[in-house]
């Protein structure tokens, strides 16, 4: 698609956060996160270690890996991880509700049992933490939602759609102050459920799910890194997406998703979700405002809303995206023979930012 000819060639916007963020541990943490924080400025950091964030406790020594990985030049000074509190069974809301007010937690992350990569230890039904959501609805702590159902009987493209059908209309009908924030949406049912609630209700939206669609997973063979949860859908919710994500609408956002995997661990025989965006994602975001024509709507959805919908303010400084090269990386070493692949590794981008 070529963007319409009067479109700007360089834009300056707040410089963005990533409102929904894998960064691993150890040596992938070291390898992931320099990515990240060398364009955005702060991002909430998504719970599902093996050893899954719990409690403040958890979160503190996590936050303390990650600014200990971060560069030392100057990002180190200026990227903030927000930290998110992994709801179990046996979430408490005196525990939440602590955390919060200490400036732990940031929000508090849903995962329905086995919905997804380290979701083992998530929620067996969402409809009963009931304290759980009065405490966060009472305390303003924002309920961030993996929207998908597990059934083995529900089609894996339709479990986005019957998530909402079960639980999402439920829970925002019982706590109709509660922030919810349907993570990584993919459907026009997800973009509809947003829209049309009239409270506290967003979307983050990925790079990836406005740039691919189902078809691509199976583009000429199978293409496992192009494999994330929730899977990539038909084209008509592709488009659904791009016009959400570009309408000007405070209630949709930016979350990369970014989750890497080792290679082996994506081109196996049971290959793990998740796509590692995080090396070029701001460049894929302004390609798809840019061929939408929605440029000027570029600001709300990276660098305004987000911070809005969590109370904080938008960061002071900003950034320029300008028409021009990136090239996306190819394989990128994390240490021993293994290696991570970034979504288009090798191709070429035509925006570029300039600090
Ligand atoms: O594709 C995904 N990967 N979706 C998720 O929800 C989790 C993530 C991961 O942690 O790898
Ligand atoms: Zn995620």
């Amino acid at each position: 698609m070529s963007p319409p000819s009067d479109n700007p060639d360089t834009i300056t916007i707040h410089r963005p956060d990533d409102w929904h963020l894998h960064v691993r541990d150890g040596a992938m943490l070291k390898t992931v996160l320099p990515y990240t924080a060398r364009v955005f400025a702060r991002a909430i950091i998504m719970p599902n270690l093996p050893d899954p964030v719990t409690t403040p406790a958890k979160a503190g020594a996590y936050r303390r890996r990650i600014l200990d990985a971060l560069p030392d030049e100057g990002v180190a000074s200026r990227f903030l991880p927000l930290m998110t509190c992994y709801l179990t069974d046996e979430t408490g809301p005196a525990m939440l509700e602590e955390g919060f007010a200490d400036g732990v937690w940031a929000a508090a992350k849903l995962y329905p049992a086995h919905a997804t990569t380290g979701s083992a230890d998530g929620v067996t039904d969402p409809l009963k933490l009931t304290a759980v959501y009065e405490k966060m609805q009472e305390i303003g702590m924002p309920l961030l939602i993996h929207g998908e159902v597990t059934d083995p009987d529900v089609d894996i493209f339709d479990r986005e759609a019957v998530f909402i059908e079960r639980y999402l209309n439920r829970i925002v009908r019982d706590f109709p102050s509660l922030k919810v924030v349907l993570e990584h949406v993919t459907t026009r049912e997800g973009v509809a459920f947003v829209e049309d609630h009239s409270g506290p209700v967003a979307a983050t939206i990925t790079a990836h799910h406005l740039i691919i669609n189902r078809n691509a997973l199976f583009e000429g063979g199978i293409r496992p890194h192009r494999y994330c949860l929730p899977v990539a859908k038909r084209e008509e919710h592709r488009l659904e997406l791009r016009r959400a994500a570009t309408s000007g609408s405070p209630k949709f956002f930016l979350g990369t998703d970014s989750a890497p995997h080792a290679i082996g661990d994506k081109e196996a025989d049971c290959g793990c979700a998740g796509i590692f965006s995080a090396p070029t994602a701001m460049e894929l975001y302004a390609r798809v405002f840019d061929e939408e024509g929605a440029l000027e709507h570029l600001d709300t959805f990276a660098g305004q809303a987000g911070p809005a919908f969590y109370g904080l303010e938008p960061n002071h400084e900003h950034i320029t995206l300008a028409r021009g090269e990136t090239v996306t990386p190819g394989n990128i070493d994390i240490g021993g023979e293994a290696a991570v692949q970034p979504f288009g590794a090798g191709r070429t981008l035509n925006w570029e930012i300039r600090d």
